[in-house]
Formats: C-alpha cells, structure tokens, sequence
C-alpha cells in the first residue's frame, strides 16, 4: 500500500472516509457513473448473477450495485458500510433484505452464509486489504466467491484522488490508498482466496462523451474487477 499523498497533483483538501460520504452522500448518485463499475460487472463470465443467494454486498453505500444485482436476479441481499447517510438512501431504493453501519473488516454477519460477497468502488478507502478479505472469506460458504470491483491504482497513480464538490467549484478528495494488483494477490491469498477472473475498463469513447475532459486519460486503465474463489 502506498498513501495518495505521494501521486496527488491536484492537492484538494481531503476528508477522512465516513465525514467525507456524509458529505457526498446528497450527489453521490448524480457523479457516480456505472461505466465505471456496473459495465465491468455486465463483462464477468464467471458469476452467475441469478443464481447468487444470498449475497453480502461489502461498502454498499447508496446500493448502486445491489439494484443491478436484483435487476439480474440475484439475491437475498444484504450490505455493510461504513457511512450513515449513504446507507439511508440505499435503504430507501427496498432491494436490500438488510442493512448495517459497520466496516467491511468485521462486518457482524455470520460465518459461511453467503454464497457472494460484493465490493464496489471502496477498496482505495482501506490503508490494509487484509481485513476485508480475511472478513469476506469468513462471511462465505465454501464454494462461495468474492467480487472486488476497485478503482484502478494506474488512475490514482495519475494524480486523480477519488473526490466529489463539496459545494461548487469545491472539489473535495476522500482519504485514498494505492493498492498494487499484486498487493490484492497477496492479501487474497492469505485469506484463502486465489483469482478466478479479472477484466479491466479503459478510458473509451463511452467515458469520453460522458466526460469530455476525460479524453486526456483515453485509453489508460479506469477500473478493475476480481472475481475470487477459495482455494
Ligand atoms: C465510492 S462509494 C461506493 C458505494 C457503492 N459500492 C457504489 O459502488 O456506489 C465508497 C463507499 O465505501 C464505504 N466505505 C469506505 N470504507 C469502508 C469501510 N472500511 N467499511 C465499510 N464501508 C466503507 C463508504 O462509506 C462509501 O459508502
């Protein structure tokens, strides 16, 4: 793990994780792009989503991706996270069967319910990988699997912080790590999880039109998915 702080060019103040989504929590879903997470999910191969019961979704903030997942046929789902008022907007979309303030490190879910776990857009916020895939190996069953969608540690290397406008023309950064994808490998494995499947999504025409100023990161690497399963 490497802290942002050694790639920041842009030098915006910084919240700590919780104070910084209290915060962001009212726009989130307005800057959020499922190009970012929810299109790389659409690419794995190796997760059946309807066939997925019952799920843990790990960081589930406002529940982007727990609506996509029912919209699949997944579920029962349950979340965790960290952050008060993103976790109230989650629980007002109704696709969730339970929902937690609590830190994906040591969620209070029981052992070995869950056939998969989920984590979107939340692993640059952890200054160790350790605890969240300690966490996610003990929550699943044997022959459950462990979706990590991050991300990608080449754009924060690039000096672009995960960051919201606290007010107009108040760009914000939330307290961000830098994680290696070897760094994932290493702490996976130790949990006792080995990589099934990975994809990875670039800066395409799709961002660029959604984000005109994003053509000066065409083609670099944006974010990642790890499909997970146990050794
Ligand atoms: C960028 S949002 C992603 C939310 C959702 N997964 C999505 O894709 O829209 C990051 C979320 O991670 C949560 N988070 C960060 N660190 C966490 C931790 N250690 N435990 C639980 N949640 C955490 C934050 O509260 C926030 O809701």
């Amino acid at each position: 793990m490497v802290d942002f702080a050694r790639y920041d060019v842009r030098n915006y103040p910084t919240l700590p994780v919780r104070e910084g989504y209290e915060a962001w929590a009212p726009s989130y879903e307005a800057t959020v792009l499922d190009l970012m997470d929810l299109r790389l999910a659409g690419r794995l191969t190796s997760i059946d989503w309807a066939a997925a019961s019952p799920v843990l979704d790990f960081a589930c903030g406002t529940g982007r991706i727990g609506q996509w997942m029912r919209a699949q046929g997944a579920g029962p789902i349950d979340g965790v996270d960290l952050t008060p008022a993103m976790l109230a907007r989650a629980a007002e979309r109704g696709v969730y069967r339970e929902l937690k303030v609590g830190d994906v490190g040591a969620t209070g879910y029981p052992a070995g319910a869950y056939a998969l776990v989920t984590q979107s857009l939340a692993d640059e916020h952890l200054a160790s990988l350790e605890p969240v895939y300690a966490e996610a190996a003990r929550v699943t069953r044997a022959d459950g699997r462990f979706v990590l969608i991050g991300f990608h540690p080449f754009f924060l290397m690039a000096g672009v912080p995960t960051h919201f406008n606290a007010a107009p023309g108040e760009p914000t950064a939330i307290e961000s790590y830098v994680h290696l994808t070897s760094d994932h490998v290493a702490a996976a494995g130790r949990a006792g999880w080995r990589l099934k499947e990975m994809v990875e999504g670039l800066v395409d025409d799709a961002w660029v039109a959604a984000k005109p100023k994003w053509e000066a990161y065409r083609d670099r690497p944006v974010s990642f998915a790890m499909v997970w399963e146990k050794t």
